[in-house]
């Protein structure tokens, strides 16, 4: 175990290259075991999470390669009869789940015990559930292990009674492989929807409608294997952008997709924080105190909810007081009480926080609980005065590539350091 210590108070400066976008990366990887065969991902990002997932294809009997470069091999020539996934693995990684839809698809079968993930709240799979009832499946639930099954998986129609990310990407998995055609209703929208679409139907899937909230796809008897890129990290560049405004920096993304960012750039705006575009870089800088905005967490196009806790940061040293309110998970403000410690104003009500901007922070230990509260808890160390220690690290490792790195690229001074061990 290690923890980061930051001593803070230094503007971000320079450029940073975004990683690969981490939701989709896991999206995808399940996804090259639709396609017999040797499929090939780049720009992945250097993450946890993705050697977890890797580690989980291949205890399934995938060859699985990992080149320089974020790029992955994935050979699935042989995985008749796969359909149980070890439980260690999975509980490590909610995306694990998208092991259902794929494997029901390949081999008719899946079992999968609940996955992991952050404790963001409760986060019920019904709509998975029901989109697999859909195609025809049975399922059911044993000593925690989700069954899913079906001698046929015949094409239906599903209309989600929330959006949700994960049960739109499991049903598209699924129903790659079904006959007939499948209409997804009220599907996410999210960038990410669209990568996995356009893998698939770079394997010669039929997905149409990918990022409108409805989506069509006509199942196919094979898929073959296809190279494919994964776009861009929005939260990643969310997240730098939100550090140079808070430390009042000057700094440019590259490797982004702008229009993705558009919910955080027209927040920065208001807040009075200059964001100029430039194909697929963006630059962000701030020269005074950022104003305070309201906002509200929402499904894309709206403002992103894993964006969310670092941005409240930036809110928290702006001139004013700004309403955020979260609008897709319980508890969503877990490093609301750390960056108390460091003295922002911040005071959370069931799914909103009232922040009274202070003129500085200072720095302290805290505890990272997930990963997008320590990458809120990382900023905060940036910009306060004096020396901040931010445990619990491994959380931000899951889905943020080289973070310590990439900050002193922008002359942040920050450290990774192991954690001394208790005295017992
Ligand atoms: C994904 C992202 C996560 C992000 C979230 C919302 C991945 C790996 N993770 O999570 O980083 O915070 O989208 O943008 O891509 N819900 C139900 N029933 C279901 C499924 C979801 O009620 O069957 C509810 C959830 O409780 C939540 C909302 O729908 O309130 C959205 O959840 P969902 O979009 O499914 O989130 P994830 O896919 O888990």
């Amino acid at each position: 175990m290690s923890k980061l210590v930051i001593t803070g108070g230094k503007s971000l400066e320079g450029r940073v290259r975004i990683s690969g976008r981490k939701n989709s990366a896991l999206a995808i990887i399940p996804a090259t075991l639709l396609a017999e065969g040797e499929s090939a991902l780049e720009n992945l990002p250097y993450i946890r999470d993705v050697d977890v997932y890797s580690a989980i294809l291949q205890s399934l009997g995938a060859k699985v390669r990992r080149n320089g470069g974020g790029s992955l091999r994935v050979d699935s020539a042989d995985l008749s009869g796969v359909s149980a996934v070890p439980f260690d693995l999975v509980k490590q990684l909610r995306a694990s789940y998208y092991l259902l839809g794929v494997l029901l698809a390949r081999n008719g079968r899946a079992e999968v015990a609940m996955p992991g993930g952050d404790d963001l709240g409760p986060r019920p799979i019904d709509q998975h559930l029901k989109g697999f009832r859909a195609l025809g499946a049975r399922v059911s639930i044993e000593r925690g292990v989700i069954k899913v099954e079906a001698d046929r998986l015949m094409g239906g129609s599903v209309y989600f009674d929330v959006v949700s990310v994960g049960a739109t990407v499991n049903v598209m998995l699924a129903a790659t492989l079904a006959e007939g055609t499948t209409i997804i209703e009220n599907a996410a929208k999210e960038p990410h929807i669209v990568d996995l679409a356009n893998y698939l139907n770079a394997c010669g899937a039929k997905v149409r409608g990918a990022g409108t909230d409805v989506i069509r796809i006509r199942g196919v008897k094979r898929l073959s294997p296809a190279t494919h890129a994964i776009i861009p990290d929005d939260i990643e560049a969310a997240t730098f952008m939100v550090a140079a405004a808070a430390t009042r920096g000057d700094v440019v993304l590259e490797n982004v997709i702008p229009k993705h960012l558009e919910p955080i750039t027209a927040k920065l705006l208001e807040a009075g924080v200059e964001v100029s575009e430039n194909g697929d870089s963006i630059r962000v800088t701030a020269y005074d105190r950022p104003l305070a905005v309201n906002l509200k967490t929402m499904p894309y196009p709206g403002f992103q909810t894993d964006a969310m806790p670092p941005f409240t940061v930036m809110l928290a040293t702006a001139e004013g007081t700004s309403v955020v309110t979260e609008g897709i998970w319980e508890n969503r403000f877990r490093h609301a009480g750390e960056i108390k410690k460091m003295g922002a104003g911040i005071r959370v009500e069931g799914r909103t926080a009232v922040i009274e901007g202070v003129d500085r922070l200072s720095g302290a230990p805290v505890e990272a609980q997930d990963i997008r509260a320590g990458a809120a808890l990382i900023v905060a160390g940036l910009v306060a005065e004096g020396e901040t220690e931010v445990h619990g690290i491994e959380h931000v490792d899951r889905g943020y590539e080289r973070t310590e790195e990439k900050l002193r690229g922008l002359g942040a001074r920050i450290e990774r350091v192991p954690e001394s061990t208790p005295v017992s």
